[in-house]
């Protein structure tokens, strides 16, 4: 085990055989200087979705941790991802959310470079740097790898990492059913616009281990629960609040790689049930239909309704709507990032339905996240206070009551499983979080 700086090994901050968590690792400046160092550096993280950048020349300005970068097409159609810093002084080189252009100029100096990142164009080239400047050496920095699944732009600045395939091992299934938006296709979506950003004050594990399978927190969402804001018109506030039958939430996780998802699990086959009554009813008929596709495309994993899950560290996926990413911007602010997705095939009143369902749901003026920011606040703010940190956080729920085998095949192969809730999920995130601060590189941490 090694240490950067004064940090601790986390193995002495978090305790996932007790299921105590200290204070510290949420506030401490140094552990959120490693985190960037030993999480940020090395995973594999989500920067965008290939429908944000169609055409050549297309880019969409993403970040990757605290850093911006450049996910762009070049010419040929090659998707890249670029950090997005001029190699002269670090000038951003592209000040713009998104757009088309031939080529980046840097607006300090005026160094240009192509959309493949190379330096190709050096003002005075001839006359002050004598044409000596190697510009071969000099292009934008490219990220180590790069991966699209699904849609999805993935990257990671750590050439020894697994390739991303490896990286999210069983997660694929929920992945892939999170996405789908009820159709079983899951590459049957694309981006509606733009992504929404915002800030709050709190730590980013705190949003991550919340979307990963916190179920227990439902009483936040009291007010929202009563109010009903799901297109069904019922109370409640999510779509599936309209089934009826029997079922059980289960929770998967992989310790070895630190993801997990919640989804319900019902014996018997799930028939449709209508959930639009305050929409045209066009949405009914098209969510009936994408019912009958996705039992033909799934077979009898239809019996699962996906909810929530994190892909380590920080891609955290609504069903059917949303993936957030909760970049670091220092330990005690979260930038936050949602990117809103909907089927392809949906009729424009699909999508309107969706739209405005999701911003009553989430982002920063949905009801539903603001309750949630709330709670992350303050909970950030409280692991600072001199009495509160003599005090770990209690993650011990069901603890030991994890079972190895699916109730069903396609649940996964690898990793753990319970019924209800539980707090199984966080701790797979924070035993992975432990694993990527202890150790110092990929050999240590490849997924067991
Ligand atoms: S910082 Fe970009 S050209 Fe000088
Ligand atoms: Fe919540």
């Amino acid at each position: 085990m090694t240490t950067l700086g004064n940090v601790p090994s986390a193995k002495t901050l978090v305790d996932m055989s007790k299921g105590t968590i200290s204070r510290e690792i949420f506030v401490n400046k140094e552990i959120y200087a490693q985190e960037q160092e030993r999480i940020f550096a090395r995973a594999w993280l989500l920067v965008g979705h290939e429908s944000q950048i169609p055409k050549p020349g297309d880019y969409f300005v993403g970040r990757m941790g605290e850093e911006s970068v450049i996910m762009a097409r070049d010419r040929q159609g090659k998707t890249h991802v670029f950090l997005n810093s001029c190699r002269h002084r670090g000038m951003k080189v592209c000040r713009y959310d998104e757009g088309n252009t031939p080529v980046f100029t840097c607006p300090y100096h005026g160094w240009s470079f192509g959309l493949d990142g190379k330096l190709v164009g050096v003002p005075y080239f001839k006359e002050a740097y004598h044409s000596e400047l190697k510009k071969e050496e000099w292009g934008l920095v490219e990220v180590a790898k790069m991966a699209v699944y699904r849609g999805w732009v993935w990257a990671t600045w750590d050439g020894d990492a697994p390739d991303f395939d490896d990286y999210l091992g069983d997660m694929k299934f929920y992945f892939d059913n999170m996405i789908d938006g009820g159709t079983g296709d899951p590459d049957n979506q694309t981006l509606w616009v733009g992504v929404q950003k915002w800030r709050f004050p709190g730590n980013w594990k705190f949003a991550a281990e919340n979307f990963i399978g916190d179920f227990y927190h439902n009483v936040s969402h009291r007010s929202v629960n009563i109010v009903g804001i799901s297109p069904s018109g019922r109370q409640g506030r999510h779509l599936q609040d309209t089934i009826q039958i029997p079922r059980t939430w289960v929770n998967w996780s992989d310790p070895s790689r630190g993801h997990g998802a919640v989804v319900s699990y019902t014996e018997q086959e799930v028939p449709y049930i209508e959930s639009y009554a305050m929409a045209p009813p066009e949405v009914e008929e098209y969510y009936r239909q994408a019912h009958a596709n996705r039992r033909r495309r799934m077979g009898d994993a239809t019996r699962s309704a996906p909810s929530v899950g994190t892909v380590f560290p920080n891609a955290s996926l609504s069903a059917g709507r949303s993936i957030a990413v909760w970049h670091p911007a220092g330990p005690h602010q979260t930038e936050a990032w949602r990117f809103y997705f909907v089927t392809k095939d949906a009729p424009q009143a699909v999508v309107d339905t969706m739209r405005h369902y999701a911003l009553r749901y989430a982002g920063p003026g949905g009801m539903t996240e603001q309750d949630d920011m709330e709670n992350w606040n303050y909970a950030t703010a409280a692991s600072n206070g001199t009495i509160a940190k003599r005090r770990p956080y209690n993650y011990a729920l069901g603890l030991g009551h994890e079972y190895d085998k699916p109730k069903a095949p396609w649940l996964g192969k690898s990793g753990r499983w319970s019924d209800g809730i539980s707090e199984q999920n966080q701790r797979a995130m924070y035993q992975r979080w432990a694993d990527f601060m202890d150790t110092a590189s990929w050999d240590e941490l490849k997924p067991r």
